[in-house]
């Protein structure tokens, strides 16, 4: 029987009266429906493997890259000395949308991370623009951040066996090469990783992440000895707007705290743990750069930085007079920026599982290989399109655009925090933002601050990010979307 008023060529026999324009844009994915539907893909579940230890790793290995390793010397030559202000600004920014986050997360714990919390609250067509920010922040990010692993294997290689790739081969068409080769290399490596499933993949970032940490503790150790207070004469050369420019410029180093929270169905007790983890990796890496950017500045005369693309290994270089210790820095370099790859890879796949089995993507990525238990077509795809995007294009700009993006999904989360709070109150949460409404608004300000002081060519970027976005939404999701033909997953 056709529904009333249906036309005979309506091909979903059973479908309701289609909703109006409005109400469809608006359609939210019941909390509970999210949480059932955890873990299940297209002809299969993902494992559930992953521990609090695991989690927090997962986290930290997303975030502890090339931020502090190599935008650390782009960011100096704007604020100066206070460029150690610049990251407590930028770590406020994190810490008040990781509340939200680990909020959230404890209490929805599933692969989406804010996309999902976006269609629990502010419905699909807000859901689909956070989704495609975290595009931004996932895909594009590991892109970036290949490309900063290229530059410092360079230096590895230069200080090991006295050779370097050359630019043909290290740099895309518009960069003075052809193709970026190692941007490619260390994505595919980290999708043969991911391939091989998620509790493999997170063993080997454990390791990654143990020895970024290593290096840097031992940049500090090190970098100390050079310490001059003249150095500080001058502390905030540019005036605050120098410093909120530099904030705005590292926020790119936190991108990834919030890691964990794309790994909720494949934890073991992901609504306990995934607060947990986003928190405690959080004021991990914050004292980390804090601590070592104190110690940089106070090493290097602040002009001095953005001549060498390896800022810190340029350092214990001159400090140390020896080209050893600088290597070793860059072996290390090359193994943590391997780590954002492999665990902000790992993301991406995630969130474009749950977007598919929403039916807002092809369902090919939500398809769970049976042996592996992780979506396995999902992550080639991702990969090789990540692995091209790195080697092919210039991304001069990237960094920026993808910080504008995360802070677009950050400030979501942290009014998604309060709307759950007033429309599911009753809800279970291990973990609440203390001061609702009061800390989320302020994560919300602190996103705002942040975006406007990128620049007005990042902000074009986005713009034109964001329109291809909404044109893939309405000519393909916004049709497809399982809340639009409520169809249990079939194959
Ligand atoms: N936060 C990550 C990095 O700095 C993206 O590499």
């Amino acid at each position: 029987m056709l529904d009333q008023g249906a036309p005979p060529k309506d091909r979903t026999q059973a479908a309701p009266p289609s909703p109006g324009f409005g109400a469809r844009l608006m359609r939210r994915k019941p909390v509970e429906r999210l949480v059932a539907e955890g873990g299940q893909g297209e002809g299969g579940a993902l494992r559930r493997s992953l521990g609090l230890w695991q989690l927090t790793m997962i986290s930290i290995g997303a975030t502890l890259g090339t931020g502090i390793f190599v935008v650390l010397g782009e960011a100096v030559p704007k604020a100066g000395p206070a460029v150690t202000l610049s990251f407590v600004i930028a770590g406020l920014t994190a810490l008040f949308s990781a509340l939200s986050y680990a909020e959230l997360a404890g209490t929805i714990p599933v692969a989406g991370s804010s996309y999902s919390y976006a269609y629990a609250t502010m419905g699909e067509l807000i859901a689909w623009v956070c989704g495609w920010c975290l595009v931004l922040e996932y895909g594009v990010s590991v892109a970036a951040v290949a490309v900063g692993w290229g530059e410092y294997l360079n230096e590895l290689l230069d200080g090991t066996i006295g050779v370097t790739i050359p630019d043909a081969l290290s740099a895309p068409p518009g960069d003075g090469g052809v193709f970026n080769l190692p941007a490619l290399i260390v994505v595919l490596l980290a999708m043969a990783f991911l391939l091989g499933g998620a509790r493999e993949s997170a063993r080997a970032n454990t390791v990654m992440v143990a020895v970024k940490i290593a290096a840097l503790v031992l940049f500090c150790a090190i970098g100390v000895q050079g310490f001059r207070s003249g150095n500080y004469a001058h502390f905030m050369p540019l005036g605050m707007a120098g410093v909120s420019a530099a904030g705005a410029t590292l926020f790119f180093s936190y991108i990834g705290f919030d890691a964990a929270s794309t790994a909720g169905e494949e934890a073991k007790n992901a609504q306990r743990d995934l607060p947990r983890a986003i928190m405690l990796s959080l004021v991990i890496v914050t004292a980390l750069y804090v601590l070592v950017a104190a110690v940089a500045v106070g090493a290097q005369p602040w002009r001095q930085f953005g001549d060498s693309e390896a800022a810190l290994a340029q350092i214990m270089r001159d400090v140390t007079g020896q080209s050893f210790w600088a290597t070793l820095l860059a072996f290390c370099a090359v193994v943590a920026i391997a780590s954002v790859v492999l665990t902000v890879l790992y993301g991406q796949t995630r969130i474009l599982f749950a977007m598919s089995r929403d039916g807002l993507v092809p369902k090919v990525f939500s398809r769970v290989h049976p042996r592996t238990g992780t979506p396995r077509a999902n992550t080639l795809i991702v990969s090789l399109f990540c692995g091209v995007l790195a080697a092919a294009i210039p991304l001069g700009q990237l960094a920026d655009a993808t910080s504008i993006g995360t802070l677009f999904a950050f400030a979501l989360v942290n009014v998604a925090v309060v709307v759950l709070r007033r429309t599911r109150p009753e809800m279970p949460r291990t973990f609440r933002v203390p001061l609702s409404p009061v800390l989320p608004a302020l994560g919300l300000a602190f996103c705002v601050w942040m975006m406007g002081s990128l620049s007005a060519v990042t902000w074009v970027v986005f713009g034109v990010w964001m329109a291809v976005g909404l044109v893939v939404y309405f000519v393909y999701g916004q049709r497809r979307s399982r809340l639009a033909t409520p169809a249990p997953l079939e194959k």
